[in-house]
């Protein structure tokens, strides 16, 4: 017989929003950061990954890139992030965010980037059999053009691992601001390429920039989207529609400052039907794992068993992998299933 906790630590796991940079370890950045004379806020690794709010995890965040500057840097942080995910979440496939802008200021081109990455993902699914998809990240502070000149660069340098466009970080002036890039969802559209973006995370988000994610660019989910639950016709709109929502519980504690409770917006999305599935955000670098957000925050949002399962069930259909892999995931998930669910207390 298994607990819940048991239960929802074996559940079989996609996770859809997940950062590359954030899968390394304590012991990692700071060593890189020693080797590349890049200097970090504090080398304690009992306060390496303490941050105020976003905007201060976003500095953070920003000098992880500083400390990566070769392929085989990337491969190493890519390689061990899944081996970790594998012992702690029962992780089946993931898709990671990649910031090419960030790496490009310290001298790493897009190829030899994507190509360590790759290797390294490559790899780990040979010796895990966890399977990936890369979503190129766009810097929220950056101009249209310069999203632009990404996206056109991303379709001049074709990998069949790269699958979509994404956005995070904040502009410069704090906000989400979806619209601002509408030329670049666009141009990313007509090369074939799925779409996500970050918006109605932050505290001063509204449900406006869900709107303008689903208007504007015309995604195909939703990384975080909290806000949603603001505007009630939003609300009922995403669940007729089904968009999927990448959510990452942990991650609002810090980024958004809410406590994780049944009246968070998280577990009032789940409780109106929307179709939401569940990542870590930024895994190390928020001291959390896929396991961890099922086993400590769904059930801090007072999700049951049934629901968990169900949530992680979404994240095949919410995935950019084609519709083989999907298939084939979805038999996995099944025969694991079938085992678990019989021996559920
Ligand atoms: N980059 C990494 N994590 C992020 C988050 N939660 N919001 C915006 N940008 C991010
Ligand atoms: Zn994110």
């Amino acid at each position: 017989m298994l607990d819940v906790d048991d239960y929802l630590r074996l559940l079989p796991k996609t996770e859809l929003h997940c950062h590359l940079v954030s899968t390394m370890t304590a012991g990692m950045l700071v060593a890189q950061a020693e080797k590349h004379g890049v200097p970090l806020r504090t080398t304690d690794p009992a306060r390496l990954f303490d941050y105020r709010d976003l905007q201060d995890f976003l500095v953070a965040f920003e000098a992880a890139h500083q400390v990566l500057r070769t392929p085989e840097e990337l491969a190493q942080v890519a390689y061990d992030g899944v081996r970790i995910a594998a012992e702690d979440g029962a992780l089946r496939y993931r898709e990671y965010f990649v910031n090419p802008q960030s790496f490009a200021e310290v001298g790493l081109g897009y190829r030899p980037l994507m190509e360590g990455v790759i290797e390294g993902l490559s790899r780990a699914q040979a010796d895990f059999g966890i399977g990936f998809g890369i979503v190129v990240a766009i810097r929220k502070d950056v101009t249209p053009a310069q999203a632009v000149e990404l996206v056109r660069l991303v379709g001049d340098t074709p990998l069949p691992e790269v699958v979509g466009i994404g956005a995070d970080y904040l502009t410069a002036e704090g906000t989400e601001d979806p619209a601002r890039f509408a030329d670049a969802y666009r141009l990313a559209k007509r090369l074939g390429l799925k779409t996500t973006i970050h918006a109605g995370e932050t505290p001063n988000a509204s449900p406006d920039d869900v709107r303008a994610a689903l208007d504007v660019l015309g995604v195909d989910r939703i990384d975080h989207g909290y806000r949603v639950v603001d505007d009630p016709q939003l609300l009922a709109r995403v669940v007729d529609e089904q968009i999927p929502f990448d959510c990452t519980p942990i991650s609002t504690t810090i980024c958004s400052g809410w406590r994780l409770d049944p009246q968070h917006r998280i577990a009032r999305m789940i409780e109106a039907g929307v179709n939401v599935n569940i990542s870590t955000d930024d895994a190390l670098f928020f001291r959390t794992d896929l396991g961890r957000e099922y086993r400590e925050g769904l059930v801090a949002l007072g999700v049951d068993a049934p629901t968990a399962r169900r949530l992680a069930l979404n994240g095949i259909d919410a995935a950019f992998c084609s519709d083989d892999e999907k298939a084939a995931l979805r038999a996995r998930f099944a025969g694991e299933l079938l085992t678990l669910d019989a021996m559920l207390a």
